[in-house]
């Protein structure tokens, strides 16, 4: 068990906030978990009040960023018990990100201590309204002072929680681009690192500017199969199977993702992991066997796409007309509050803070 101080608001903000209109991403809870890495091991474990931190200019992440991240989601039962969904699948991914970036893996019982004694201190921040969550942001940084390209030997971990909304309040349009790539094969495509997210804000501009919400990322060599939206995993419903592109490097392992594929498998759907062009999407269209098209992912839950555009064409899908990401999402939603039986083992009850 690990000793984690607890330093607590003098007053909370909370009765500021109307927590059932919220924006995505705006709005901190009253505190946030950090430790530090150093000498090889993690210290300073503590619950403070959200602040700022102070940063040197020649702070590596800033350079060269060094920097993962995760995003899970808390919802509250019935009761107003806090429960977590597959806690433990997002510090395995954490872990992968870290292995891959050169940074220091953070063990299991401390994270999930820091989570549930950050989360059960907030409580009281999470919505209650349908769509609405506490995101928990979990992310660590490079601290060495240092402007040389080298691995940090210092970092910080923190977690922050916000009151959320829905991430897409409405269906979303892609934009399959076919002249930026998000990752490659050898490349940081599966590590929820900063830098992932960064590269994506160009392309993601001037899709934008064409009328898109998001990029619809194809490989890199031939910018023939698809791979995944940046802020989401993509799922087709062709003739009647749900398929989604199979993990190879540059796509992320989406747990939504996970789960929504074994939730439509007990549902007793076909569902196929493997590779998917955009010829054979755009064909389908065609041929009215494209049924739906929906995006999955911690923040966007489950995100119906009402229109790809390829290639100066644009292809519209009827999403009043869908039946299977309604059903994932409304299974997924009340799976995390409680709301039906969780036959897998995935819902975890987050236990008081543990104070020291
Ligand atoms: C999440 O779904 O939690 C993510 O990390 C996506 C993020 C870019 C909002």
């Amino acid at each position: 068990m690990y000793s984690i101080k607890i330093n607590k608001v003098a007053e909370s903000r909370l009765p500021q906030v109307d927590l059932n209109n919220i924006p995505f991403g705006r709005v901190f809870t009253d505190h946030m978990f950090t430790a530090d890495y150093i000498n090889g091991e993690w210290t300073n474990l503590e619950i403070v009040p959200v602040k700022d931190f102070s940063i040197h200019p020649g702070n590596l992440t800033l350079h060269y960023a060094q920097s993962i991240f995760e995003g899970m989601k808390a919802a509250a039962n019935p009761d107003g018990v806090p429960l977590l969904l597959r806690p433990e699948m997002h510090v395995e991914r954490l872990n992968r990100s870290a292995d891959r970036m050169c940074m220091p893996a953070v063990p299991e019982a401390m994270f999930l201590e820091a989570i549930h004694s950050l989360v059960g201190l907030e409580k009281d921040w999470i919505p209650s309204s349908e769509g609405s969550s506490l995101y928990i942001r979990p992310f660590m940084f490079a601290t060495d002072e240092f402007v040389g390209v080298a691995v940090s030997e210092t970092y910080k971990f923190v977690i922050l929680t916000l009151p959320v909304g829905p991430y897409y309040d409405k269906p979303v349009s892609l934009k399959a681009d076919t002249e930026y790539v998000r990752a490659a094969p050898g490349g940081v495509g599966d590590a929820k690192t900063a830098g992932n997210y960064a590269a994506s804000l160009y392309p993601a501009k001037k899709a934008k500017a064409e009328g898109y919400d998001q990029v619809l990322w194809l490989d890199g060599k031939e910018f023939k199969y698809i791979q995944e939206v940046g802020t989401m995993n993509i799922f087709f419903v062709i003739d009647g199977t749900v398929v989604t592109p199979a993990f190879n490097g540059a796509i992320l392992h989406g747990i939504t993702r996970n789960s929504i594929i074994q939730i439509l498998r007990d549902e007793g759907h076909t569902v196929e992991e493997r590779e998917i062009s955009i010829d054979e999407v755009i064909k389908a269209h065609q041929d009215g066997n494209l049924s739906e098209v929906f995006g999955t992912g911690t923040a966007a839950v489950v995100s119906p796409v009402h229109r790809i555009g390829y290639q100066g064409e644009n292809y519209d899908i009827d999403v009043d007309s869908f039946t299977i990401a309604p059903f994932a999402k409304q299974y997924i939603s009340q799976l995390r509050r409680g709301q039906i039986e969780d036959t897998r083992g995935w819902i975890v009850k987050v236990e008081e803070p543990v104070l020291a």
